[in-house]
């Protein structure tokens, strides 16, 4: 049994980190703000469990680290602000959350969590590379760990989030070389699946598809993203995280599996028994990122992690908890 602190733990990825984690018998402590979660009845039904507990806390502010413990055998640093929507209005503060919460993550780590052979572990993001082919106007795909990450413009708010994330990889990197303590970097890719609310790509086609709009708008349709479900994601971010192997490498998190997005939404009409009578295409615009698709064989040749679950029963067990917990406006 290991005793684990998952920060951003009340949010997408952390809840379903921890609901595995706490199914094997791990002690785990989930420190969050409700900055972008909510204390739902999924969340609620896990915190009834023994083995689990919540700390309130802004991470931001390094004086609250005090109050999470000491002695944890693995930290899984998640905290970070998500969503496309806030990179664009609230630059600043999607850059000093990250960066603050990530500083504060890496000086508790190194002097006060008092742990020997003690491992912490980041998600960055795709985004960290994507800027590549903005500036460049080409990117290996599938894309591998080792190409360049690039702010393809300070000035234009959405590479907020990129910045942040690049500023964090690095800080993990020479801080872990610094002081000699056991880090892993992952990278995700397009993680779908319950509770991940109501804003991202899956969550918002479900709930147009429950609108019937006739025509159904598809924007984007020409465009590619690799999904992977959640219950593979959150496994393959435990793989990393407890792998000696893994100690002071990045990793993409991710399927081979590329889907068109208008494919996905075909998928989806289909899997909800509707289909609109006319589809109103609307394709991206020139010059837009439209494949993105993850290199994910370093996992696999390091420590034999690949996704399991593909696109279909993902996306049924998705339809399912968004039909039971529809968004309320
Ligand atoms: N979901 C994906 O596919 C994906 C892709 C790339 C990267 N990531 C990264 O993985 C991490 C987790 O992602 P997620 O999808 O679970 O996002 P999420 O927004 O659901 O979870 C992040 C959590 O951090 C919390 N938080 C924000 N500011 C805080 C603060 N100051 N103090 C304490 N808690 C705070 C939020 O309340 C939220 O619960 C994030 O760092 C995200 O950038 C996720």
């Amino acid at each position: 049994m290991s005793k684990i602190l998952i920060t951003g733990g009340t949010g997408f990825i952390g809840y379903h980190l921890a609901k595995r984690l706490v199914g094997q018998e791990h002690e785990v402590v989930l420190a969050d703000n409700f900055f972008r979660s909510e204390r739902d009845a999924d969340l609620i039904a896990l915190l009834e469990q023994p083995n689990i507990k919540l700390i309130e806390a802004d991470l931001t502010d390094p004086a609250l680290w005090d109050a999470l413990g000491t002695g944890y055998d693995y930290v899984y640093h998640l905290v970070g602000i998500n969503g496309t929507k806030l990179f664009y209005e609230i630059p600043h503060e999607v850059l000093r959350i990250g960066v603050t919460t990530t500083l504060n993550a890496l000086d508790w780590f190194r002097t006060k969590n008092n742990q020997p052979n003690a491992k912490i572990l980041y998600t960055s993001s795709n985004e960290a590379y994507a800027g590549a082919l903005d500036a460049f106007g080409k990117l290996l795909i599938p894309t591998p760990e080792n190409v360049p990450l690039v702010i393809a413009d300070p000035y234009n708010p959405r590479w907020s989030y990129a910045g942040q994330k690049l500023i964090g990889e690095l800080l993990f990197i020479h801080y872990a070389k610094a002081y000699g303590f056991r880090m892993s970097i992952v990278r995700p890719h397009n993680f779908y699946g319950p509770r991940e609310g109501y804003l991202h790509v899956i969550p918002e086609i479900i709930e147009r598809i429950h609108e019937q709009p006739d025509p159904f708008p598809i924007f984007g349709a020409d465009t590619t993203r690799s999904f992977c479900y959640i219950d593979d994601a959150v496994e393959a971010i435990q793989t990393v995280m407890e792998s000696d192997k893994t100690d002071n490498g990045t990793y993409h998190i991710g399927t081979h599996e590329e889907t068109l997005i208008k494919n996905l939404i075909e998928n989806l009409f289909t899997l909800m028994n509707w289909h609109p009578k006319e589809l109103d295409i609307q394709n991206s615009p020139e010059g837009s990122v439209k494949r993105r698709l993850a290199d994910v064989s370093k996992i696999k040749a390091d420590i034999g992690w690949e996704a399991k679950i593909g696109l279909e029963e993902g996306l049924r067990k998705t339809i399912e908890w968004y039909t039971a917990h529809p968004h309320k406006k």
